[in-house]
Formats: C-alpha cells, structure tokens, sequence
C-alpha cells in the first residue's frame, strides 16, 4: 500500500510531462533521470546508430521519424524499451545497451533537430 501510494503521488508530481497512457502503466522515472542534462554532441555522436532506421528526413516508412519530439517524451520511451514496457524487440535491444547519461543526450539531440 505505502509502495503503491509512492508510486501515484509521484506520477501526480510528475504529471505536467505524463501522458495518461504512461500514468495508467505506472511506468514513472525518477526526476533524477529526467533532469540529467543530455550532451548535444554526445547525442550527434550515438545517434548515428538510430538513424540507420529512423531517417533523418523524418520520413515514416514503416519506422517512425523522432526528430523534433519532446525531449521526456523521447526519454521515456527509452527507458520504456529498457525495460521491456514498449513490446518492440529491436528497440529493445537498442535502448537495453544504454545508460541514462546516452538516453538523455539522445534525447536532447533528437529533440533539437526538425
Ligand atoms: C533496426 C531499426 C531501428 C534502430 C537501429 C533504432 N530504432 Fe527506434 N524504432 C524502430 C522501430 C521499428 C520503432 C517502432 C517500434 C514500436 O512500434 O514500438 C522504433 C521506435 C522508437 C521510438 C519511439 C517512437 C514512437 O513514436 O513512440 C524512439 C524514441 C526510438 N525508436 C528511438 C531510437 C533511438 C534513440 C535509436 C538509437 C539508439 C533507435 N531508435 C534505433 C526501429 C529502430
């Protein structure tokens, strides 16, 4: 019950950047993960490896285009993947092998293009 409680009030805290979808799973990341400001560069540097898949014109085909999306929300679907939330295997095995430090300076720099 106390665990449970956390878990609601935090999502309250949080909610100005929560989708209802994200609160309903109760899928809630710390603020010390969301406040880790990503390295624009960094991010240029790993992204490299994405844009195999997503194009960087931002084109879907098939594959969503993520330029220009919100950084949390970039942030969240990361860690969603990691941790098996988001059902896609490939993206899982994509953000399985990164840490917080990657997932928000990709954030940051997926974020900052168009
Ligand atoms: C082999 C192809 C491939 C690679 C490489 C890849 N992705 Fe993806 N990505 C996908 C597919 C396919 C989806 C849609 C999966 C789904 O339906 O959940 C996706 C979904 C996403 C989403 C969620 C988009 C949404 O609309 O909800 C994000 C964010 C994302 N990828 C980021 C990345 C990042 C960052 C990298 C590099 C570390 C990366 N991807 C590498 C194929 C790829």
């Amino acid at each position: 019950m106390y665990f449970r409680s956390i878990l609601v009030s935090s999502a309250l805290f949080l909610g100005t950047n929560l989708s209802a979808d994200q609160a309903k799973k109760e899928f809630v990341l710390p603020s010390s993960v969301l406040e880790i400001e990503g390295d624009l560069e960094y991010g240029e540097y790993l992204a490299s490896d994405c844009q195999t898949c997503h194009r960087s014109d931002n084109k879907n085909e098939g594959i969503p285009g993520i330029n220009g999306r919100e950084i949390t929300e970039i942030v969240y679907a990361l860690h969603e993947y990691k941790n098996k939330y988001r059902e896609n295997e490939v993206m899982q095995m994509m953000a399985g092998g990164l840490g917080d430090e990657e997932i928000a300076a990709l954030a940051s720099y997926f974020a900052s293009l168009q």
